[in-house]
């Protein structure tokens, strides 16, 4: 399987690629938690990604394909296909993932747009706890963890994301929206786009999700 989850902040791409990388065995890759293992490392990159990251903007094409082309080449779990999780968020990156697939004759099966009303996304952002090491992500309202701020699987602290909070978030969406919108027309004309209601619950979106796979090209 070889597909992409496109979807503004708070959409549940973080929430469903797992899934999908379980069930599939397929790597989960995710330009976002990426940046931010250069953040907690202090990296130059990461320092200078923090900056863009807080404002909401797009870090350098250069930068987001680079991680990913390393990844491709060198992640094992991604020779039985991918879940992009953040990536492509310009034309010119999914231009760029084009021509890598091409070299490694490898085709896209699916582009999913997980479709959500921006109002949607406030109270979904603002109430999200993650557990930085792992990934893994809970909502205060939604699907609390076990322990108050704490993980589930390790006991170790939950904390929110720099860039959570509403004015970093009405930011995030306006660049979705510019930057992001143009590559679901991009993938639209190549007839690989699917749509999928994302305000519907995780299970919902899974099952949903679950046949978008298993329909024939
Ligand atoms: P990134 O980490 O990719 O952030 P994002 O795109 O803003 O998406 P989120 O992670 O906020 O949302 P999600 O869809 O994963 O939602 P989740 O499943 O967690 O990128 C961060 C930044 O890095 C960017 O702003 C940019 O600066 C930079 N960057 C990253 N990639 C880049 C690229 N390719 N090019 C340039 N710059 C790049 O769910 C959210 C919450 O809702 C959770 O609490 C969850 O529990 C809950 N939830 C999920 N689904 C449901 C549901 N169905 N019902 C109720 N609650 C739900
Ligand atoms: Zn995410």
């Amino acid at each position: 399987l070889r597909t992409i989850l496109i979807g503004p902040p708070g959409a549940g791409k973080g929430t469903q690629a797992p899934r999908i990388r379980d069930k599939y065995c397929v790597c989960h890759l995710a330009t976002g938690d990426m940046l931010r293992e250069q953040i907690s490392q202090k990296t130059v990159l990461g320092l200078e990604a923090k900056k863009v990251i807080d404002a909401g903007e797009l870090v350098s094409d250069d930068i987001v394909v680079g991680m990913i082309k390393d990844q491709l080449q060198n992640n094992k779990a991604c020779k039985n296909g991918f879940v992009l999780d953040g990536f492509p968020r310009t034309v010119p990156q999914a231009e760029k993932l084009d021509s890598m697939l091409a070299e490694r004759k490898e085709k896209l099966d699916s582009v999913v747009q997980l479709q959500i009303n921006d109002q949607l996304l406030i109270s979904r952002i603002t109430g999200r706890l993650i557990h930085p090491a792992s990934g893994r992500t809970y909502h205060r309202e939604f699907h609390p963890p076990k322990k108050t701020m704490v993980d589930d699987v390790t006991g170790e602290p939950l904390i929110q994301r720099s860039d959570d909070n509403v004015d970093t978030l009405r930011k995030r969406l306006s660049t979705f929206h510019q930057q992001t919108g143009p590559v679901v027309d991009y993938y639209k004309v190549k007839g690989l786009w699917h749509g999928l209601d994302a305000a519907q619950s995780p299970s919902v979106v899974w099952d949903n999700l679950s046949k978008v796979f298993k329909a024939p090209p």
